[in-house]
């Protein structure tokens, strides 16, 4: 068992409490290989802005749990070479049973996320509440999650949201336990989240109505890439195919950014990022076959993605 705080890592705790009294949310940006890690590092010293680095259980198969606890204190290590001791969390995303939060604290996760929202009311308060109880032992924050996003959540497929139901976040929370919640308020996973024709809209309504039954406290918005055209566009023109992909649009996060929203997750426009940039080299320069020449670039616009998610979505630069 390795402790996140042997690792250098923090917790959620602190960094949500700031972000609720100062109206911005902390980024939670996935990774899966070193240039990912890279990127968020440089991005979040370079803005000065607290960060959680987030691995899904599909992440942590891809890169390996022993290397993805090395990553990390890589980063933390990075992160002060760089100059800026910015604080890091060390997160699991979307993780689906007891056992596999357990194993990420064992292997030095501050933070874990415990997602029941496809089960039963009655099963995911009992599932959560049983992670909540193994993980503040050892000072480790917990997200549950309430309301199912439409989309692919891991391996639960749903058609269409199942909003969350303001009635029961305040049972929910006190039941549990946890640190911060999860809601759908109409965002989904992936690059494609609205049809054409409709109206790409997030439900702050319902956010408002949460907020009112369970003031400061902290909540999530999973699904939150915005899917920029310019970068879908570049891909296009560089032999992609990606059609009718649409996201959230930027504003509407900003502004939940300043409610109690205070985590904002990001997968999917990083992707996004790395592809078009990948792309651009291999048809501009076919002749290239070493990986550096193009993981370089993915690289260097991933990091542009993501300082401009800080300064101009978050609001979460110089808050460290
Ligand atoms: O919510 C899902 C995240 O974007 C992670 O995706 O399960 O393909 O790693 P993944
Ligand atoms: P996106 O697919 O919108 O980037 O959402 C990522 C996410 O919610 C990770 O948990
Ligand atoms: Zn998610």
């Amino acid at each position: 068992m390795v402790s996140y705080k042997d690792l250098g890592l923090v917790n959620s705790r602190e960094l949500f409490k700031k972000a609720i009294n100062g109206g911005y949310a902390i980024p939670a940006f996935n990774f899966n290989n070193m240039e990912q890690m890279q990127a968020i590092i440089q991005a979040c010293v370079e803005t000065k802005s607290p960060v959680i680095l987030q691995v899904s259980s599909g992440a942590r198969k891809y890169a390996n749990q022993t290397i993805l606890r090395y990553m990390a204190q890589g980063g933390v290590e990075y992160a002060k070479e760089l100059g800026c001791q910015i604080p890091i969390v060390l997160h699991l995303d979307h993780g689906d049973t007891f056992e596999l939060c357990k194993s990420c604290i064992e292997y030095g996760f501050s933070s874990v996320m415990i997602d029941g929202s496809s089960k039963p009311y009655d099963e995911n308060v009992e599932l959560t509440r049983k992670v909540v109880e193994y993980a503040h032992k050892y000072d480790v924050t917990v997200e549950g999650e309430l309301g199912v996003l439409a989309g692919v959540e891991d391996d639960v497929k749903a058609e269409s949201h199942t909003y969350t139901r303001p009635e029961e976040v305040e049972d929910f929370v006190s039941k549990t336990g946890v640190d911060s919640l999860a809601i759908s308020i109409g965002t989904s996973h992936g690059a494609y989240k609205f049809k054409p024709g409709q109206k790409p809209e997030i439900r702050l309504d319902i956010l408002h109505e949460i907020e009112k039954r369970i003031p400061g406290f902290p909540i999530v918005l999973h699904g939150s890439s915005s899917v920029p055209q310019d970068i879908v566009a570049e891909i296009n023109h560089y032999g992609g195919h990606l059609k009718d992909s649409i996201g959230i649009p930027e504003d509407q996060l900003r502004e939940a950014a300043k409610s109690a929203v205070c985590k904002i997750n990001i997968d999917s426009d990083g992707r996004l990022a790395m592809t078009a940039a990948i792309r651009k080299v291999f048809v501009e320069h076919p002749e290239e076959f070493d990986p550096r020449k193009y993981l370089g670039p993915a690289r260097e616009k991933l990091k542009e993605l993501y300082k401009h998610k800080i300064y101009d979505v978050l609001g979460s630069n110089d808050k460290m």
